[in-house]
């Protein structure tokens, strides 16, 4: 079995577990704090106990970097990295609002950079993303590009919550000049439908993202032909340790790239 499917039945086997758990009283119980900062609910719990349970049923062995349950090896002979993010919006899936998604995503050592396959799934409608290296990226059968061309409308995805007051100044000058800036709630998913075409940039700025958050997303957007950088327009690269936390900007091409630049840099 190729990686990248036991990605996408591993991401199936989550939507089908929790599709009809979201904005439940049930999707919200409390199970503490998990190992990426925030407080375990149990939509996040049911959807990584689900991943879970699926690798150690076909004996996958890897080491699974989950943003609730931590670090878990599940084989001495690992083939690497499974990192995890089962539910990213969580707070959309708890409430009940349809943009959430799961992110899984395979990394032979401990960097982004080493990640060669991952799927995010819209776990509203069970819509998948996929991507493996240097084999492109994928909506549901479908190969996907970043948005190449001048737009009809241009989209500015820019993650704001929780922005600092210095953060929310340098950005003033994008949210004055363009018309259609958007947040959506779930990372994952932003940059999934940024790679698919659908926004023409996508950035965080915030320095919060953890790993989990962006390992799928990294792969889809790199092989549907956008450009990653980090905050420094260096290539985004890190390791996978549950300290990092990054900044990243995701471009459909130079052009507006500069463009958003010479804005946030006024
Ligand atoms: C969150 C989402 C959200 C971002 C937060 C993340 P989670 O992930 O990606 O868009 O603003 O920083 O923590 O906690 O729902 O997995
Ligand atoms: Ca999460």
């Amino acid at each position: 079995m190729e990686i990248i499917d036991i990605l996408l039945e591993a991401s199936n086997r989550i939507y089908e577990n929790v599709k009809d758990l979201a904005g439940t009283n049930d999707a919200a119980g409390d199970f503490g704090v998990g190992a990426g900062g925030d407080i375990s609910r149990n939509i996040d719990v049911i959807a990584e106990k689900t991943v879970l349970d699926y690798l150690k049923e076909i004996n996958f062995e890897c080491i699974v970097l989950g943003e609730e349950c931590g670090r878990v090896e599940l084989s001495d002979k690992s083939k690497g990295f499974f990192i995890m993010d089962a539910i990213d919006g969580s707070a959309n899936a708890v409430r009940g609002v349809p943009f959430f998604c799961s992110s899984l995503a395979f990394a032979t050592e401990n960097k982004l950079s080493s990640i060669t396959d991952g799927v995010i799934t819209n776990l509203s409608n069970g819509e998948t993303y996929w991507a493996s290296k240097n084999k492109g990226a994928f909506f549901n059968n479908k190969q996907i590009k970043v948005h190449k061309k001048d737009p009809v409308y241009k989209i500015v995805g820019i993650n704001t919550s929780g922005a600092s007051i210095e953060l929310m100044n340098k950005l003033h000058s994008i949210f004055e000049n363009y018309d259609h800036t958007r947040h959506f709630g779930a990372n994952a998913l932003e940059m999934a439908m940024f790679a698919r075409g659908l926004m023409d940039i996508f950035i965080d700025l915030r320095n919060k993202i953890r790993i989990q958050d962006i390992a799928a997303g990294y792969v889809i957007v790199k092989e549907a032909g956008g450009i990653l950088l980090d905050a420094d327009l260096n290539p985004l690269d890190a390791d996978l340790s549950y300290e990092t936390r990054v900044s990243f900007i995701a471009a459909a091409n130079q052009k507006i790239l500069d463009e958003i630049m010479s804005q946030i840099n006024k």
